[in-house]
């Protein structure tokens, strides 16, 4: 048997212009997924979380994958992903988790079956990276069962893989979060840094709003973006481009007030792009009010905000005032590791 953890991340600033080679700076998170592993005679996915519990065959599982990855393409040629979001959320995501298997058991080289048992503290739907924890976790947990000794790139690259099953054509930077952990720099095909010695200290002052569950998935919404009016479109996914660079002179500069100002600058662009929602405009208007900057965070459409303010305690009554809990997590943690069972 192995077990092994990933954390989920946050999105500090650059969510959907990351999708088209943006750079965005991401925050692995105090919340982790949970996988254990060990052999069996049938393969059989379990998460806790949805009371399932999933026997099929490695034929099975390949199959799914060798279909899913055909969909792909054909979305992939389509720049429209609907089709295999479809295939992927069938019969409450049987192909998705077949799919898991499937890609594990091909890049990985394993002839055995294998049972995987889930658990997380990463709320899922939130823009908190819960499939890129999951994706990560069970890559980890399969590598040590079978002794595979692979490198953190490789889970990386493996967990990419998964994350394309769900959202199509993602960044990649959530499955960087949740492999490499810390604080990252991340330009899709590019650039994967941690920044570390840029941002020395730990990010205090923010608290995470759950504002409800997103009515479409990550997919969908990047979806969306991506079928708006191009030249619109463009100019804001640049606009916030230029603000995760401009944040980042911030944060080594520990300029909060432009700080501030760069996330609710981002925020109103993303609202632009539609993936903001009343309650999150509500939440981010009554920060403002009290010189603070909120913005959404990941695909959004409902999920997790992300809210600063140098006083935090009037930044959390601020939040209770609105019926919202804050949510204080650390910003930065541990990624993938091996845990002891
Ligand atoms: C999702 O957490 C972040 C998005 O930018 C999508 C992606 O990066 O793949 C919306």
């Amino acid at each position: 048997m192995s077990k092994a953890s990933a954390p989920g991340k946050v999105i500090i600033i650059g969510e959907h212009a990351v999708v088209y080679g943006e750079p965005a700076i991401i925050a692995a998170i105090g919340k982790r997924t949970y996988s254990e592993a060990e052999k069996s005679i049938k393969c059989r996915y379990m998460d806790s979380r949805w009371n399932v519990d999933l026997v099929f065959t490695i034929e099975e599982a390949l199959s799914t994958m060798k279909k899913a990855d055909e969909i792909w393409k054909i979305c992939s040629e389509k720049k429209d992903f609907t089709e295999l979001l479809q295939f992927i959320k069938r019969d409450g995501f049987i192909n998705y988790r077949k799919a898991v298997f499937g890609i594990m058991i091909k890049k990985m080289k394993i002839n055995e079956c294998f049972t995987i048992k889930i658990k997380s503290d990463v709320p899922v739907g939130s823009g908190l990276g819960s499939s890129s924890s999951l994706a990560v976790a069970v890559t980890k947990s399969v590598s040590e069962l079978f002794k595979k000794n692979i490198s953190n790139e490789a889970i990386n690259d493996i967990a990419y893989e998964m994350e394309k099953l769900i959202h199509g054509n993602p960044s990649g930077g959530d499955n960087a979060a949740s492999c490499f952990g810390g604080l990252l720099w991340f330009e899709k095909g590019k650039e994967i840094k941690s920044l570390e010695k840029k941002v020395p200290y730990e990010l205090e002052n923010f608290v995470l709003v759950y504002t409800g569950p997103p009515k479409k998935t990550t997919g969908e919404l990047v979806q969306a973006v991506r079928n708006l009016d191009e030249n619109y479109r463009n100019k804001r996914i640049k606009e916030i481009g230029k603000m995760t660079s401009k944040i980042l002179n911030a944060l080594k500069k520990k300029d909060f007030k432009k700080m501030k100002e760069i996330i609710n600058k981002t925020q109103h662009n993303l609202s632009e792009l539609g993936v903001s929602t009343p309650v999150i405009d509500k939440i981010a208007k009554a920060v403002i009010e009290i010189n603070g900057a909120a913005k959404l965070c990941g695909a959004g459409g409902g999920g997790i905000m992300l809210c600063w303010y140098e006083d935090k305690s009037k930044l959390i009554k601020t939040i209770k005032s609105l019926g919202y809990e804050p949510i204080e997590t650390e910003l930065g943690a541990e990624g993938v590791r091996t845990e002891k069972y």
